[in-house]
């Protein structure tokens, strides 16, 4: 595959000021490993609209939804070129909400075809308007993915203008829903909210827990995750590097115990890596500005190698 980087350093999307640092904290891990790895791929680096961080919310229920309805058009617009050309998108970004627009784009590109996503996160994104306990839109992203409001669970009721925004992210591309939540599989999940919880019993959405992955091992988890996506087409692969446990996963804006260890989750993207349905793979979360010596950079920086390495080979 010939891989293309897009650098999305978007952080408007998180409740923690920092992860727009996370795609630069990336490039000094690399450096600092005496790596080149960044001088073999083209790579673009879409416009952010982080500005807004200094001006007043709106709606605080859908933080900055307009500047994210922006990022959703400008990426899912330069994911849909990558792969139009045929370039192998590699995402790397901010914060979590990116990876709605990303999916977008993949759809976009393949309208008729059957999209399977691989969510790696300790958090399950899928929260609405409706229900968010925090109004951050990169608790979000999966939700406008499968155009999902929750109503069951409302929790709060919404201003017009609320609801026009998130009826467009949710309608980006003209083609809702981009995913069936039969179709998503998340990994490590261990964070979530009742209304989330509620979504995943609705749908049977699948789940592999932490102790699943350290007793089955990358090779017999892999198998499985596409054993259960096998009437999918394309996949897409989101590694949220809060999934890592909370010891190493300091340089993230929400930590949590009970996460992978660095080798199983370089292990197991590098397995699904491999697989010939694979996509796109992004990378998001990174926040330097709460880490130690650029820790999660340079964890972040080593699986993006390895997958990478597969990825050219296949
Ligand atoms: N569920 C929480 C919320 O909606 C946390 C979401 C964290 N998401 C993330 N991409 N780190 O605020
Ligand atoms: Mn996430
Ligand atoms: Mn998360
Ligand atoms: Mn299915």
């Amino acid at each position: 595959k010939n891989i293309k980087i897009i650098e999305v350093k978007s952080e408007i999307g998180a409740g923690t000021r920092g992860a727009s640092l996370g795609v630069e904290a990336i490039k000094i891990a690399a450096l600092d490993f005496m790596s080149n790895f960044f001088v073999h791929f083209p790579s673009e680096s879409i416009e952010t609209e982080n500005r807004l961080l200094f001006e007043p919310i709106e709606s605080p229920y859908a933080k900055r939804v307009k500047g994210v309805y922006t990022m959703y058009e400008r990426i899912s617009k330069s994911v849909y070129d990558t792969v139009k050309s045929n370039w192998f998108p590699v995402v790397l970004s901010g914060d979590h909400s990116n990876a709605g627009a990303t999916i977008a784009g993949l759809k976009m590109a393949h309208p008729d075809a059957k999209l399977g996503v691989i969510w790696i996160d300790a958090h399950a994104d899928l929260h609405t308007p409706y229900t968010t306990p925090s109004g951050n839109l990169h608790g979000m992203p999966l939700a406008t993915a499968i155009a999902e409001d929750n109503q069951d669970c409302k929790n709060h009721e919404l201003d017009e203008n609320t609801v026009q925004w998130w009826e467009k992210l949710k309608n980006i591309g003209n083609i809702s829903p981009k995913v069936l939540p039969e179709d998503v599989v998340f990994i490590s999940l261990r964070d979530y909210e009742k209304e989330e919880d509620y979504l995943i019993r609705k749908y049977g959405m699948k789940v592999i827990t932490t102790s699943e992955v350290r007793r089955k091992g990358a090779e017999a988890v892999s198998r499985s995750v596409f054993r259960y996506l096998s009437d999918c087409d394309y996949i897409y692969v989101s590694f949220d590097v809060d999934s890592l446990d909370a010891s190493i996963s300091r340089g993230t804006g929400t930590p949590v115990s009970n996460g992978l260890r660095e080798r199983e989750a370089e292990d197991l993207i590098s397995k699904f890596m491999q697989h010939r349905k694979i996509c796109c793979f992004e990378i998001t979360e990174v926040n330097p500005t709460l880490d130690r010596e650029n820790l999660m950079a340079e964890i972040a920086f080593n699986i993006l190698q390895r997958s990478v390495n597969v990825l050219m080979m296949n």
